[in-house]
């Protein structure tokens, strides 16, 4: 977050700033999040009871249960609300069968000068064969997990590990965004996505 100095620069002001973690998993980003801005109050959703649990259970360890809140949520739920200025999806859009619907949701919960980061794989931004190291490594995990995963429920994008760029852009835009922004965040696994609203 030190590389988006505006996001940053909220997350560290009064009053105290809310993060919506969505598909948080065990809770790590979480529980990363607010142990970085003592300020910040952090509101983790997943989908799995299995992982919420966990989740509940790592952020209670990390004694941080007065500002992250846990609960088992669809990001597609209509009824999802609250005023967040940060929504953040770490590795999960994915994996979801409706990753259109889920970004419109995650707009509607910004407020005004709110951003959502999206964090995934830094696969290629096109097509090649052979793929290199990543590409291969991510082309498996789709096949075994997450394509599989994002195929159960129905209907369903179909997105798979390898979402490239461009496929994000889309799917961004089709949910209302403005823009998409690829943050120059140096990492050899992961792209971080700035989708924004306003100018
Ligand atoms: C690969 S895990 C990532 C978890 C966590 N964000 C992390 O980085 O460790 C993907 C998560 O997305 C969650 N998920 C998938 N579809 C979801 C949905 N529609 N609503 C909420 N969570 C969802 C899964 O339950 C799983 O915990």
């Amino acid at each position: 977050m030190p590389g988006i100095p505006d996001v940053h620069a909220r997350l560290s002001a009064d009053p105290p700033a809310r993060v919506a973690d969505v598909a948080c998993g065990a809770g790590w980003s979480s529980i990363g999040i607010a142990r970085a801005y003592p300020k910040a109050r952090v509101d983790g959703f997943d989908l799995d009871e299995a992982s919420v649990a966990l989740a509940r259970a790592n952020v209670a360890e990390a004694g941080l249960a007065d500002r992250v809140d846990i609960a088992v949520r669809d990001a597609g739920d209509s009824t999802l609300a609250g005023r967040y200025d940060l929504v953040t999806i770490f590795e999960a859009l994915h994996d979801m069968s409706q990753p259109v619907e889920v970004l419109r949701r995650a707009r509607g919960l910004l407020v005004e000068g709110g951003s959502v980061i999206v964090v995934d794989e830094r696969v290629a931004e096109t097509f090649t064969a052979p793929g290199d190291t990543i590409e291969r490594l991510m082309y498996g995990f789709s096949v075994l997990c997450c394509l599989p995963a994002g195929l159960a429920d129905q209907p369903s994008a179909a997105t798979g590990t390898v979402m490239r760029p461009g496929t994000l852009r889309r799917y961004a835009l089709e949910a209302g965004f403005r823009d998409v922004e690829i943050l120059p965040i140096s990492s050899d696994l992961f792209r971080f996505y700035r989708l924004r609203v306003g100018s």
